[in-house]
């Protein structure tokens, strides 16, 4: 069977991004193929998902036409100007790499047509939420493309590169936020008596039942929060007092200094 994907880099994400395309159907193992300079990867990665792995980048440039680049951003140069990596007009390069911008892959890649993806980690459970950029010379074919790659892992929004830090504040740093609601929710549950195990499901059940309602129900949030807030009730009382403390507006602190951070970076 051809070879559909290649992906150069074998990590996290790469293998987050194999194991939801297989699972969802999207591409068999034949046709996927992967690189990774260490054995113990490549064996790892063979033996979790059954796809063909190789050494180098430029072993799996010839073998198909859409290729992820799933290495660190600082490795990325040098697959072009020490391992002669070469990817012309017939390639799709789908880099999912942080902060590396389509002008800056354009040098290395000035012909091929480039996608930049800005996903979040929780694609190793299929629930990633992505925004990704289409470079001007994208195809429709190409999109489409994206679009069944991205979905495999989860959800993915296409916007205006521009809005890639907004994106990286929303969505690629915002599980971190959430994991420390859920780690004081943990913490209120055990002060009131629950076993740390039962606080933890809850927590962790009540962030996902939470997201669910937002995606499914058709309410808006304010419509959501009236929905648990009972007058006279109990929620009320805990709105209250995030209220007071500014919850939200602490939330919303945080996510600009993200956007911040990640244009400086994007300067660097
Ligand atoms: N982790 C996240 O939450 C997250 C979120 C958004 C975006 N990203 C982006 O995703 C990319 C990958 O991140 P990750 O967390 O998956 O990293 P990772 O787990 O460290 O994986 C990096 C992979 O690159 C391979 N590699 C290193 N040098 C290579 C080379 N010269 N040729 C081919 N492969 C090479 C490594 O191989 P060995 O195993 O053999 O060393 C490893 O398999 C990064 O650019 C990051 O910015 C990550």
């Amino acid at each position: 069977m051809a070879v559909k994907i290649g992906f150069v880099g074998a990590g996290r994400m790469a293998g987050a991004m194999i194991r939801g395309l297989i699972a969802k159907n999207v591409y068999g193992p034949d046709e996927i193929v992967a690189c990774a300079p260490s054995k113990e990867t490549r064996d790892r990665m063979t033996q979790q998902t059954g796809i063909r792995m190789f050494e180098k980048a430029s072993d799996i440039a010839g073998l198909t036409d859409v290729i992820v680049i799933a290495v660190k951003p600082k490795k990325i140069a040098s697959l072009f100007t020490e391992e002669g990596l070469e990817l012309g007009k017939g390639h799709l390069v789908v880099s999912i790499a942080a902060g590396v911008k389509i002008k800056t892959l354009k040098t290395y890649v000035p012909d091929a047509r480039i996608v930049r993806v800005m996903p979040n980690h929780c694609c190793m459970v299929l629930e990633g939420a992505a925004g990704y950029v289409m470079d001007k010379n994208c195809t429709d074919a190409d999109r489409e493309t994206v679009k069944k790659i991205l979905q495999a892992i989860g959800l993915a929004e296409e916007v205006g590169e521009e809005d890639l830090d907004a994106v990286t504040g929303v969505c690629g740093s915002s599980p971190a936020f959430l994991y420390l609601a859920a780690q004081a929710l943990i913490e209120a549950g055990v002060k009131h008596g629950l076993d740390k195990s039962q606080a933890t499901v809850l927590a962790a059940q009540s962030l996902v039942g939470a997201g669910k309602m937002i995606l499914e129900s058709g309410m808006d949030t304010e419509q959501l929060i009236d929905g648990v807030c009972s007058p006279g009730g109990t929620t009320i009382e805990g709105m209250k007092v995030l209220r007071e403390e500014g919850f939200d507006k602490i939330l919303i602190r945080c996510v600009d200094a993200t956007v911040k951070r990640s244009a400086e970076m994007g300067k660097e």
